[in-house]
């Protein structure tokens, strides 16, 4: 493992070593035991789209870690005002020993990966959030204990959370099931792979996907760079929502987790978020250590 990309790059094997690393980190810092697998190194956070979780997890991850993060907007580099990635991509590579990005086009990402020389993680495209979803496996590992035998029901936007939700939740074993209007499916590609597991439901009807669920989850009904689509998203989306009367379709003790940030009353309702409130915060915490995993990984035997 090179870089983190996507989901679908790494095997089950990959996906596990890092999340009992992840946990092993947490552990660690929990118990205030120094960690500092990445001293002397620096992570350059390339940001082209609004963070609040992803930045701040990445820079106290590298703290954490003995290690320091630079912060860099598209709004202040020569990146955001055209550059080619293929030159900035081999300039960092000489200052930095690994580079996060977030930005629109998942092309971008693979673009650095191709003309740096140094770890590129997905901070989150358009097409995916790898890193959130590893987080997300963390999080139901850590309070269903297994992922045997597990359902996972995505409900809303077929957007990069549902890519990566669908690819992470198959590939560690989980049954998937998403729920989605018909215009707004997941990626094309990762469909016709998810039909392939046996294991995978792609349905209209959200009580469909709610059944017999140990975890629900969903995301915003429009992503960054959709805003002007939000009033038109709001018809579509209506009634692709997390509540009470959905939660009776799921299992007694089915957890709810939301990769946030939430708008109440649109993709879930205020009371089943608060009642699920533990849940969607300790997935919150877990990007922490769930990405430092991920940095240790990559970055640690990097010459
Ligand atoms: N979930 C997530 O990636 O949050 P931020 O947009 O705040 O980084
Ligand atoms: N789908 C959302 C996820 C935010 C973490 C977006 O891309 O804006």
């Amino acid at each position: 493992m090179n870089h983190l990309l996507k989901l679908g790059d790494l095997s089950e094997k990959e996906i596990l070593s890092i999340l009992n690393l992840a946990d092993q980190l947490k552990y660690e810092k929990k118990h205030n035991i120094e960690h500092h697998y990445l001293k002397g190194k620096t992570l350059g956070m390339i940001f082209a789209k609004s963070s609040t979780r992803t930045r701040v997890s990445f820079e106290v991850g590298m703290y954490d870690l003995g290690g320091s993060a630079l912060f860099l907007s598209n709004a202040n580099t020569q990146l955001g005002r055209g550059e080619p990635v293929e030159d900035t991509a081999r300039v960092l590579s000489r200052y930095l020993d690994g580079i996060m990005i977030r930005t629109f086009d998942q092309s971008e990402v693979e673009t650095f990966a191709k003309y740096g020389s140094i770890p590129i993680i997905n901070g989150l495209t358009d097409y995916a959030h790898p890193c959130q979803v590893l987080a997300d496996l963390m999080t139901i590992r850590e309070i269903k204990n297994t992922f045997k035998g597990m359902k996972m029901t995505f409900i809303g936007d077929g957007n990069n959370m549902a890519n990566s939700l669908i690819v992470g939740g198959l590939k560690v074993g989980m049954e998937v099931a998403v729920a989605c209007p018909k215009d707004y499916k997941p990626d094309s590609d990762i469909l016709k792979w998810a039909e392939t597991t046996g294991k995978f439901t792609l349905t209209e009807d959200i009580y469909e996907a709610a059944e017999n669920a140990d975890v629900l989850y969903t995301d915003v009904w429009a992503s960054m760079g959709e805003e002007s689509e939000a009033e038109v998203r709001k018809k579509v989306f209506k009634g692709y929502q997390i509540n009470s009367d959905l939660m009776k379709a799921a299992k007694p003790d089915a957890i709810v987790l939301h990769c946030l940030p939430a708008h109440r009353g649109e993709e879930i309702t205020a009371d089943v978020f608060e009642a699920h409130a533990d849940e969607i915060f300790e997935e919150a915490e877990n990007r922490l250590h769930a990405q430092k995993a991920v940095m240790v990984k990559l970055m640690r035997d990097y010459a």
